[in-house]
């Protein structure tokens, strides 16, 4: 069986005190964890605590986003190779939060997603309906769009060992997850979209299922097929609610 991934998105929360006693948490409940893979994406500010604090341990860290470009005069910007430097191996694209408040486009989401690959980091891809869209029963159609955006630019190989996040924006911090039926059939169509240009991307793409994840809802998540794993928020924050959803992959 494929290894499980789980990944804490600790969006704008946390300071230098509270992480530490977070962190320390998860190492004590979350290494090492059969067959499941854990990564914690920081605010930039506490990637050299967080770097302090878990290496040499199995938890993995990175950040919540990236600049497209490379170097140069981008006031406010972090680059690919400044996550590096952090030891971060993992970083979150396309979050809808950003997406949204800042209009990140689809072609800026994608530049980004290659920007990372090539500077050898993880990049999470994030793809997802409005609750209009579901309503309006496209949702396909714009996950479809968010996914062919990348494929068009670079090609379906770059999907190779990454990973690709559905959240469904109705269900992010609602309280109200999709169901694991819903999430299983956009994640099956997510890499039936990627396997038509490149089997072998899709098979070894992982793909995660984020929003309103919590310990109770996360075995039934896991368990489907196509649902390697989940992107936290909320449960992340708590130690002991993070460690069952993760108890929940393995
Ligand atoms: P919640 O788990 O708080 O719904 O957040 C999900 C999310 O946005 C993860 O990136």
């Amino acid at each position: 069986m494929p290894r499980k991934l789980v990944v804490a998105n600790w969006k704008m929360h946390g300071n230098l005190a509270s992480n530490q006693q977070l962190l320390e948490a998860y190492i004590q409940k979350l290494t090492p964890l059969k067959n499941t893979d854990v990564v914690v994406c920081v605010p930039y500010p506490y990637l050299a605590q967080a770097q302090s604090i878990l290496h040499n341990t199995t938890i993995a860290w990175g950040a919540q986003n990236l600049s497209k470009d490379p170097v140069g005069a981008f006031t406010g910007e972090v680059s690919a190779s400044m996550l590096k430097d952090f030891g971060a191996t993992y970083v979150i694209i396309g979050h809808s939060e950003r997406a949204t408040a800042y209009c990140e486009s689809d072609e800026n989401i994608a530049t980004k997603f290659m920007q990372a690959k090539s500077h050898g980091l993880t990049p999470i891809l994030c793809v997802g309906e409005t609750l209009i869209e579901r309503e309006a029963g496209v949702m396909e159609m714009v996950v479809a769009k968010q996914i062919d955006t990348v494929i068009g630019m670079y090609g379906a190989d770059v999907f190779a060992n990454t990973v690709v996040s559905y959240e469904p924006i109705w269900a992010i911090g609602s309280g109200l997850a999709a169901s694991a039926a819903q999430a299983q059939s956009m994640h099956e169509f997510i890499r039936g979209r990627i396997a038509s240009a490149d089997k072998e991307a899709a098979v070894s793409l992982k793909i995660l299922y984020g929003g309103s994840v919590n310990p109770q809802n996360a075995v039934q998540l896991f368990v489907m097929p196509d649902i390697d794993g989940g992107l936290i928020g909320k449960c992340s924050l708590s130690a002991s609610e993070f460690e069952g959803i993760c108890r929940a992959a393995t």
